[in-house]
């Protein structure tokens, strides 16, 4: 009997998890759905004339393809903040309707005006994805399996991406662009109707006073011995008030603030989705065809899910810096090799399947740390009074990251060649495993509070006033 309800119990934190993990999903589908669109519209609208003026057509590509990157770099940024006062389900609501809207828009825009307003709808419910997902998973999860349950939202990421390479490979044939993008609109309903009926963050119900609240969520997640811990837990540690902007600078969040920041340039000045967006260009310089380019992409997005599963299953045994250490270490490895293969002459034959290779093992290289332990760790290391905002300041520069790195990148090639490319994010790889080294924290297994505690303990540690370090413990 016990052990039946102790399983219930389990089982339904997985649903919950799997369920908010749907998040993932759209901002995979986002990621990856728009370069296969991109070939038809071209076809579609007169790509050369914006609100009735000459522009340069290769112009409006870019804001179409760049649109819901600026469009989430404004969802995380209101988003996080939203979650911190309104609760991190509503804003999951939302945000699958504003996702929602923005593929329907998309789906039926009769000019390249409105396909640009629902390109940056869409991309505002990407970002109040992008953040609300491993938030909310990380506040309900209990310690031991928190590694995971975030983990699913990258896979559901990696998941995203993959299924949008085939919807662009099903829908291609005729150049149904409009189905591609409006197929957005599935799992946006699926994560709306979920989330009715899901419970809200048990952390944030007690933040805001709500503290039986809490106590149901948590007995719904936990086994009863840990229930009245835990809620002790957040009770030490949880003050009443919500962390502003200037919060995050108090001197004992600071370092979690570097921390944050850092992993989120890193994880995309390293050069991840040149490969998302442009495999099949890189492939083309090698000896493949169109067809080859286009099975080798599907590959190595495939490649990308599978070693996003090994790392979910591994996460919470071995812990977090293992996995992003080995990952780094793997990564500039390759982009070294890439440099190489790309420097030598005639690149043909073997030389194009070495490539095709190498970029595989990079990709599973990310796929296995940089991937999900960036949105991981950002969805830990932050006192709860912070966590949301913290979130979305860190996630704007990771969207800011993307956008950069995916505008530059074919003028880096025309500037300084492929291979001179991958050398440079191969020095920023390298870059990226001395600060992971030196100062990313091991989570593994520790409750958010202790976390939290140890936030506190290291700043006390380093001289920072005790009363500068964090809440006052209250006393039970
Ligand atoms: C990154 C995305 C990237 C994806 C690839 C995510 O963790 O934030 O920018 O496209 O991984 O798997």
């Amino acid at each position: 009997m016990v052990r039946n309800a102790a399983t219930r119990r389990n089982s339904f934190v997985y649903v919950v998890a799997a369920l908010a993990a749907l998040n993932g999903l759209l901002f995979g589908f986002d990621t990856g759905v728009i370069s296969g669109a991109m070939l038809y519209i071209r076809r579609t609208f007169d790509m050369a004339t914006i609100l009735g003026y000459s522009v340069d057509p290769a112009y409006v590509e870019g804001v179409i393809v760049s649109g819901a990157m600026i469009g989430a770099m404004i969802g995380a940024a209101i988003g996080g903040r939203v979650a911190d006062r309104l609760g991190r389900r509503r804003l999951i609501l939302v945000g699958a309707v504003i996702f929602f809207v923005g593929s329907l828009i998309m789906a039926i825009a009769p000019t390249t005006e409105i396909l640009i307003v629902g390109r940056i709808v869409d991309g505002i419910g990407v970002g109040f994805a992008s953040v609300v997902g491993p938030l909310y998973i990380s506040e309900i999860a209990p310690p031991k399996i928190r590694g995971s349950l975030v983990s699913l939202n990258q896979l559901t990421i990696t998941s995203g991406i993959l299924i949008a390479y085939l919807v662009n490979y099903a829908f291609s044939a005729n150049g149904e662009w409009r189905w591609m993008l409006g197929l957005g609109m599935v799992p946006a309903a699926v994560l709306f109707v979920g989330m009715l009926f899901m419970p809200e963050s048990p952390r944030w119900l007690y933040e805001q006073g709500r503290e039986s609240d809490a106590r149901e969520v948590l007995s719904k997640t936990r086994v009863e011995s840990q229930v009245e811990d835990e809620l002790r837990e957040i009770k030490e540690t949880i003050r009443t008030e919500t962390g502003t902007l200037r919060d995050l600078f108090q001197p004992w969040v600071r370092p979690m603030l570097v921390v944050g920041i850092g992993l989120a340039v890193f994880q995309q000045v390293t050069g991840i989705n040149t490969v998302m967006y442009y495999a099949p260009t890189i492939l083309e310089a090698t000896a493949f065809n169109d067809i080859a380019s286009i099975l080798a992409t599907v590959g190595i997005g495939a490649v990308n899910v599978a070693m996003t599963v090994v790392a979910v299953l591994l996460i919470d045994r071995t812990g977090r810096r293992p996995l992003l250490l080995a990952g780094l270490g793997g990564m500039t490895v390759m982009l070294a090799i890439l440099g190489i293969v790309f420097y030598l002459p005639g690149l043909s034959g073997a030389l194009g399947w070495i490539a095709a290779g190498c970029l595989m093992l990079y990709v599973a290289c990310f796929a296995i740390g940089l991937g999900p332990v960036f949105w991981l760790m950002i969805s830990e290391i932050y006192p709860m009074e912070v966590r949301g905002t913290a979130m979305g300041v860190v996630t704007v520069l990771n969207w800011a990251g993307n956008l950069i790195v995916s505008l530059t990148f074919l003028g880096l090639v025309d500037a300084i060649g492929q291979s001179g490319t991958f050398w440079l994010y191969g020095l920023f790889s390298l870059f990226a495993l001395v600060f992971c080294y030196q100062l990313v924290p091991e989570t593994k297994g520790r409750s958010l509070e202790e976390i939290e505690a140890d936030l506190r303990e290291t700043a006390i540690g380093r001289g920072v006033d005790d009363d500068q370090a964090g809440p006052a413990k209250t006393d039970d």
